[in-house]
């Protein structure tokens, strides 16, 4: 893997709208081979045009099921011979009071935003064992870093993944893997629509308010994809300015 942008291999999961979306935009212009997953194919067809991408570099996958995510590295690989980057961006965040008993979404959060990622290691790591190389970018949060009424599950789902990229991250030297968090503040894309506690809902909107754009987030991860080979961007942690907590 050379340092820079130019002609990687970039497979992105959540890649139907939000930070997934845009990080695609960047990059495909930026000239990576982007490959695009989420369960929304027809959002994803409309990016690729928008994108001018192989029809083949999107695959319909729900990071729930861990045959998915294995097919959409595999497509990675068998249009390119390679995958350089997993972008593991898939998650929800459909926070309530734990009193409310949203089990349901407790579940949800913890199989798209835990055991996807953890699925999307799985897909990537044997490619990049044997390629010796390759860049595994997790998505955290804000929220992975502390916690508030309402946030119990998603925080903890969001500690957990930075707790697995830095047993990753220890773990994958022996192969010249690098791992990156990325861990946002409030950023302005479809997230909060998955809330139905409405307390937590209306109090949200309040935060969002002043929420920056998805192109914050994409120059993050562009800077940690460009980064000479021997520079590993382990976290980067970002707000608005206006973001007090
Ligand atoms: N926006 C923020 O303020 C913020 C802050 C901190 C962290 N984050 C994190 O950033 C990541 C991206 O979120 P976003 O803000 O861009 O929200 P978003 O606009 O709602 O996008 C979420 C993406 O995840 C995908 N997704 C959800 N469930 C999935 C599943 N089972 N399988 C595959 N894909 C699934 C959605 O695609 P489909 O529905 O088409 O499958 C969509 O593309 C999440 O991990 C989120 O926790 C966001």
């Amino acid at each position: 893997m050379s340092s820079g942008i130019q002609n990687k291999v970039v497979v992105i999961t959540g890649a139907s709208s939000g930070l997934g979306a845009e990080t695609a935009r960047h990059l495909a212009k930026a000239g990576a081979h982007v490959v695009l997953g989420a369960r929304r194919i027809e959002r994803l067809e409309t990016l690729a045009r928008e994108l001018r991408l192989n029809p083949e570099a999107i695959q319909k996958t729900d990071v729930t099921d861990r045959s998915q995510v294995k097919s959409l590295v595999e497509r990675a690989v068998t249009l390119h011979g390679r995958v350089d980057v997993l972008l593991n961006n898939a998650g929800l965040m459909p926070s309530s009071m734990l009193d409310k008993l949203k089990v349901d979404e407790w579940d949800r959060m913890i199989d798209v935003n835990i055991k996807g990622v953890l699925y999307g290691i799985a897909a990537v790591l044997p490619h990049m064992q044997k390629q010796m190389s390759g860049q595994i970018i997790n998505v955290s949060s804000v929220a992975g870093h502390k916690v508030g009424p309402g946030g119990s599950v998603y925080a903890g789902t969001k500690w957990a993944v930075r707790a697995i990229s830095e047993g990753l991250r220890q773990e994958v030297k022996p192969w010249n893997i690098r791992t990156t968090i990325v861990s946002p503040g409030a950023v302005a894309t479809e997230l909060i629509s998955t809330i139905t506690d409405s307390d937590i809902a209306a109090g949200m909107a309040k935060t969002y308010e002043r929420a920056i754009p998805p192109s914050s987030f994409a120059r993050v991860v562009e800077f940690a994809i460009s980064q000479p080979e021997d520079v590993d961007i382990n976290e980067v942690l970002f707000r608005p300015t206006s973001q007090v907590y």
